[in-house]
């Protein structure tokens, strides 16, 4: 079975130090052992990634297209702004779960559109850390009811 790819946007590097207040304590580091973990334990490999990139982040989306059996995004402000991240999303046609750790509809009216949104088969946002694990559960079962996981 393919590895579910994990992929995050610009900044989330910075977990832990930046406005710990809105993303929590935790580091990317302890995000990426909790999704493996949490992916271990439903039988998924994972891959997990972050860039400070646009261009990096939609070549890891074409890339999913043969090597992953779905994908999980963080597209961070990216999110809001990219236009080529929906493309590229739409164009692998992977079962996609869209995760942000705050609550991005309860922030600045910017953050209230996503690009990711329209192409992504559902979305968790505000749960911290957790809803990564969440987007892994719901991802694991919509692989496992289409015969894909
Ligand atoms: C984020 C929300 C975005 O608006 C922001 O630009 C981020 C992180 C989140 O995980 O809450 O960098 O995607």
């Amino acid at each position: 079975m393919k590895p579910i790819y994990i992929l995050n946007g610009p900044n989330l590097n910075l977990l832990g130090q930046r406005e710990p207040g809105i993303y929590g304590p935790g580091t990317i580091a302890d995000l990426e052992r909790r999704c493996a973990a949490k992916g271990k334990s439903l039988g998924h490999a994972t891959v997990f990634r972050q860039t400070n990139t646009e261009g990096e982040m939609i070549d890891w989306i074409h890339e999913a297209q043969d090597k992953a059996s779905g994908i999980i995004v963080n597209g961070a402000a990216y999110t809001h702004t990219s236009v080529a991240l929906h493309d590229a999303l739409k164009a692998v046609n992977l079962p996609t779960i869209e995760v942000h750790l705050s609550n991005i509809y309860k922030r600045e009216p910017f953050r209230h559109h996503s690009y990711i949104s329209p192409v992504a088969h559902g979305v968790i946002c505000g749960f911290g850390g957790a809803g990564y694990e969440l987007a892994l559960e719901g991802l694991s079962n919509i692989l496992k009811s289409t015969g894909k996981g």
